[in-house]
């Protein structure tokens, strides 16, 4: 089975990091989301997989994974032109995908239990798709699927009174059909293509559509405090490794990660904490559910539940919920009480009381 992860959202609610990083080559747990999604996908045995892109991120995708062959995969890589839906985006994926059954992912979605359980469920029976669904107190911001016996009879997309509390989550399998139905379909209120839509297109032709319900967690990973929640449910599964140094001054409590060439000294680190390669920290307090990038240097710094880009460099602050982006500089300024600014547009500044 192949598989084809749309990528091309533009990321505009993690602004401004996704001016220059597409919001699925942010990382988490010190490796971009989409590493983990293919993870995801190769673990259900999908090791041919379509990456939809945008025009202008295409490049970053290549220079970030290239031909797939390091994570034991092959991508091939299909540009969406222009925004116009996620159907849209599948219909681009058509060439890619020919005349096969595939798993279409999300590239912001993502699931403990991964997606064996669903591509199972869609082999063993005659649906023509499988669609994963998940329990959720607000299921108006999702698609929302409504059952009856042992399938799905109606989907709708963020409806403002929900049939059910279920919501379509962004891993479903299809058999090619999808794409005549995609081709039947018109743009919905927002003025796109709907997936959702398609799917409801296939059930009133009277196609099989069949729900799998998900087990774990699951995260839309589309905005900062939910790419913060992954990073620490990531991290809860961490186990010790140094491979840098750890000064005898330091205290580290629960698991730590520290990479090649990184020096901690006169820090307490308190784990789960994931530091990467080159980095120093300095009298400081780090953790838990802290991730920092590679040749960040952090001094003087007590930070939790973050994370860190590569090249950042934090001095004498208190941070927490923070999502600090690449070469970034956060400082304490110790000739000014003032606080001095450099943002660039679309940042969220919110400074704590000390
Ligand atoms: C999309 C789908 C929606 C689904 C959600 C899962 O919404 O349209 O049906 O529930 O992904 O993340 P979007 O995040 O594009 O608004």
């Amino acid at each position: 089975m192949k598989g084809v992860v749309l990528c091309a959202g533009e990321g505009t609610r993690m602004r401004p990091l996704t001016y220059s990083l597409p919001k699925h080559l942010i990382p988490i747990a010190n490796r971009p989301v989409i590493e983990h999604i293919l993870d995801t996908l190769t673990h259900a045995g999908i090791t041919d997989i379509g990456i939809v892109v945008g025009p202008n991120t295409q490049r970053s995708f290549q220079d970030a994974l290239g031909d797939g062959s390091q994570f034991g995969v092959r991508l091939t890589y299909v540009v969406q032109e222009d925004p116009r839906g996620l159907a849209h985006a599948v219909a681009c994926a058509h060439g890619f995908v020919g005349d096969d059954p595939f798993l279409l992912y999300l590239g912001d979605n993502l699931l403990e239990a991964g997606v064996t359980g669903p591509v199972e469920r869609f082999v063993k029976t005659e649906a023509d798709a499988v669609i994963t669904l998940y329990p959720v107190p607000d299921p108006s911001r999702f698609g929302v699927a409504e059952i009856a016996g042992d399938k799905i009879v109606r989907l709708v997309e963020k409806p403002a009174t929900p049939v059910s509390n279920l919501a379509v989550v962004g891993a479903y399998v299809f058999s090619p059909e999808i794409f005549s139905a995609i081709a039947h379909i018109r743009p919905s209120a927002r003025g796109e293509l709907e997936i959702t839509d398609a799917i409801q297109r296939l059930i009133d032709d009277g196609r099989l559509v069949l729900p799998y319900r998900i087990s774990g967690w699951w995260r839309d990973v589309g905005r900062p405090p939910e790419l913060l929640a992954a990073n620490a449910q990531l991290l809860a599964d961490i186990a010790t490794k140094i491979d840098g140094t750890i000064a005898r001054d330091c205290a580290v409590t629960g698991d730590v990660v520290v990479g090649p060439r990184s020096r901690i000294r006169n820090s307490t680190l308190i784990g789960p904490v994931m530091i990467g390669n080159g980095v120093t920290c300095s009298d400081s307090k780090i953790g838990p559910n802290v991730s920092i990038g590679d040749d960040a240097i952090i001094t003087g710094t007590r930070m939790r539940a973050s994370i860190v880009l590569a090249g950042a460099e934090i001095t004498g602050v208190t941070l927490t919920d923070s999502l600090i982006g690449r070469g970034t500089i956060v400082s304490k300024s110790v000739s000014q009480q003032a606080t001095s600014l450099l943002l660039g547009d679309h940042c969220r500044v919110e400074l704590g009381s000390d």
